[in-house]
């Protein structure tokens, strides 16, 4: 089969890669019908991480079940699914307890598995013509069959459940207001999510013009980086004050101001929105950090960055008694109830969808979206 295959840093090819076969009993082999491009991935893309070459991307997932195996009791062929980016066994003890995202099975050694994704275990990215999905009957959610809400649906791997997991760490509630650092794709489904909550004013900091614009598209109130301070323009459109809650939907590659917003060009600075979450919060807030934080940087600003120690503004966060969440989103915990709100109508996210392209483009796609040019926001493969 066809798959997008990690050659070096800013280099990604299409090649042909052995098929996925079934493996173990509970396993099913998915025809591809959606699967996107992650600013997760861009990591990688860049060489900001350790993968190795040869890796095949791909963690945000959908298609129709194609072959289904002796043990699988709940789907079958032709069922039209998608699959949290997290690999999960559902019985470990952080399953058990709601926490797929470190699932001690799947990885060896290690809390947490994934698709396409260096140190994220041995399977196989979905940026493919097939995926091979293990413990099938709990790592896939039925949708509706048919072509309908394909790109909303294709952002339950993902984007959706965990812009909505930036709010639920934040604890987000009715009347509240919010400042969610980053546009990307991430932040912006952290916005629509804290929206869909209830949450009264919405402050997204960014300085990607289409991505701010989104962000005004849905009722946020954009703040560019690049014209201020972004924590004293949200103070001084609210009489001085903070605000209730943060999100950080940036993390490591944050970039100052006035840089290029191009991966490669950025002049970074790893902890700048983290102390700027901290200082705009309000005493008892809470913050919620969906945004990737590393162990381990190649490319640095300096010697701590490399192994991902980040100097914080921990005193602050101490006396405004501040409370804080992060780490990869539990998909399952929430991809269920978001399912349903796409079919009532309630939630529309694919509005962030800026690109749908053949999995033969992924090459174009990664760098437009990487350099974040030509309103590449989010881009799904179609294979
Ligand atoms: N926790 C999880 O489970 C999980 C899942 C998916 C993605 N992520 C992470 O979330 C982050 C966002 O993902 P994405 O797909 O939206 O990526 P992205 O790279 O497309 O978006 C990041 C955005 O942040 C903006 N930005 C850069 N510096 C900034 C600053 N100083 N202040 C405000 N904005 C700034 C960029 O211009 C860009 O628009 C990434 O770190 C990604 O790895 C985490
Ligand atoms: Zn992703
Ligand atoms: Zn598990």
């Amino acid at each position: 089969m066809k798959a997008v295959v990690y050659k070096g840093p800013f280099d990604v090819a299409v090649e042909t890669v052995p098929d996925p076969t079934i493996r173990h009993p509970n396993d099913v082999i998915v025809k591809v019908t959606s699967s996107c491009i992650c600013g997760s991935d861009l990591h990688m893309y860049e060489g900001r991480t350790a993968a190795q070459p040869g890796i095949v991307f791909g963690h945000e997932n959908m298609g129709v079940i194609a072959e289904v195996g002796p043990a699988v009791k709940t789907l079958k062929q032709g069922d039209r699914v998608v699959m949290p980016f997290n690999v999960a066994c559902g019985f470990c003890k952080n399953c058990q307890r709601g926490f797929t995202g470190f699932c001690t099975t799947v990885n060896p050694g290690f809390a947490g598995g994934a698709y396409g994704y260096v140190a994220m275990g041995p399977w196989v990215g979905g940026q493919a013509e097939y995926l091979q999905v293990p413990f099938a009957d709990f790592n896939c959610l039925p949708l509706p069959a048919g072509t309908q809400w394909e790109s909303d649906f294709a952002l339950l791997a993902d984007i959706f459940p965990t812009g909505y997991h930036g709010a639920e760490l934040a604890d987000v509630s009715p009347g509240e207001s919010v400042a969610v650092f980053g546009a990307g794709p991430v932040g912006l489904m952290a916005a629509y999510s804290c929206l869909i909550r209830g949450a009264a004013e919405v402050y997204v900091i960014d300085h990607v013009q289409e991505r701010l614009d989104k962000a005004a598209e849905i009722g946020g109130i954009p703040i560019n980086f690049d014209t201020g301070d972004p924590v004293q323009q949200i103070k001084d459109r609210r009489s001085g004050q903070g605000v209730d809650k943060g999100i950080d939907a940036v993390g490591y590659q944050a970039a100052n101001a006035g840089s290029s917003a191009a991966g490669g060009e950025q002049d970074e600075s790893p902890n700048i929105v983290l102390n700027q979450i901290i200082d705009v919060v309000n005493p008892t807030g809470a913050l919620g950090i969906p945004g990737l934080y590393v162990p381990t940087d190649p490319g640095g600003v300096d010697e701590g960055a490399k192994r991902g120690a980040l100097s914080i503004n921990f005193g602050r966060l101490f006396e405004k008694g501040l409370r804080l969440g992060t780490g990869q989103c539990n998909v399952k915990k929430y991809n269920a109830d978001l399912r349903d709100l796409i079919i009532s109508g309630r939630a529309t996210p694919s509005f962030v969808v800026s690109h749908s392209v053949s999995l033969d483009d992924a090459p174009d796609a990664y760098k437009k979206f990487d350099q974040r040019i030509d309103g590449y926001t989010k881009v799904i493969l179609q294979p």
